[in-house]
């Protein structure tokens, strides 16, 4: 990552920072963006309050992040999301919207900014996505149309992306993470209950951290994965296999 210039949405917390973490600690400089302020002892790179849903707090801030960078980020990861537990009788359509908003609006947003300015810059730039297996499976136990279609929404965007930006060289990949230990999670707030999901449901038994995330995002922005774009990594300790 040495020589990048990475942005990352949703950077104060969870996923996004360990994300700013694996970045800065591999050589990339990195501005974190986030609508919440940085964690107490954080990872010592600048941070950007945003809301992402806002067009005009996403052009300030995409230009505020390259001024801050020395050019355009070449790396941008959307990481920024909400994860509200409704089932569909309940589930108003303010809070459709809202998450519709965050998880999906979002990204298009930032990742548009991010593009324009990399396509005028005529630099390359890889988009890493974060979705989650829930655009691929349902589930009952905790029940969220709202939290999955606009995942769902984030594979297709991905991919449309992709294509057409491939020939612009920049490249536009999505991980699907699983159960992940970060303060979104609600699996554990019954800890009995969550270890018995985890025995049934993840093949290798136990919840996935922030950071083995983190390595596959890192992996998908490198050099490594050249070839790839328009793709989805599930990062779920095998859980989209049964
Ligand atoms: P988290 O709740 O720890 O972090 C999410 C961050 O996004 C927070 O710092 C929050 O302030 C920020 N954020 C929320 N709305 C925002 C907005 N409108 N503008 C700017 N920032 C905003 O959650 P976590 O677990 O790190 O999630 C990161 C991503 O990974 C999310 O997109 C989530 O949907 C996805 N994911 C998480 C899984 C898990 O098990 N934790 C599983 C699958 C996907």
């Amino acid at each position: 990552m040495a020589g990048r210039r990475a942005l990352v949405t949703g950077g104060a917390s969870g996923i996004g920072l360990a994300a700013v973490r694996r970045l800065a600690a591999e050589g990339a400089r990195v501005v974190a963006v986030d609508q919440r302020p940085p964690p107490a002892g954080g990872p010592g790179v600048p941070y950007l309050t945003a809301d992402v849903t806002r067009p005009d707090q996403v052009a300030a801030t995409v230009n505020r992040a390259a001024a801050l960078l020395g050019g355009p980020a070449d790396v941008l990861v959307n990481a920024a999301g909400i994860y509200r537990i409704r089932p569909l009788l309940e589930l108003t359509p303010a809070e459709w919207d809202e998450t519709l908003a965050v998880n999906l609006r979002g990204p298009f947003l930032v990742g548009r900014a991010v593009a324009a300015a990399l396509i005028d810059a005529g630099r390359p730039g890889a988009i890493v996505n974060i979705a989650s297996t829930a655009a691929l499976v349902a589930d009952g136990a905790e029940p969220s149309a709202h939290y999955n279609a606009s995942k769902a929404g984030v594979l297709a965007l991905t991919r449309q992306m992709a294509v057409e930006w491939a020939r612009h060289r920049i490249r536009v990949n999505a991980v699907c993470p699983g159960v992940i230990d970060t303060p979104m999670l609600r699996l554990m707030d019954d800890p009995a209950a969550g270890q018995a999901y985890l025995d049934r449901g993840v093949p290798l038994g136990r919840l996935g951290t922030a950071s083995e995330v983190a390595a596959v995002i890192v992996f998908l922005a490198s050099a490594d994965a050249s070839y790839l774009t328009a793709t989805a990594i599930p990062a779920d300790g095998g859980s989209t296999a049964i």
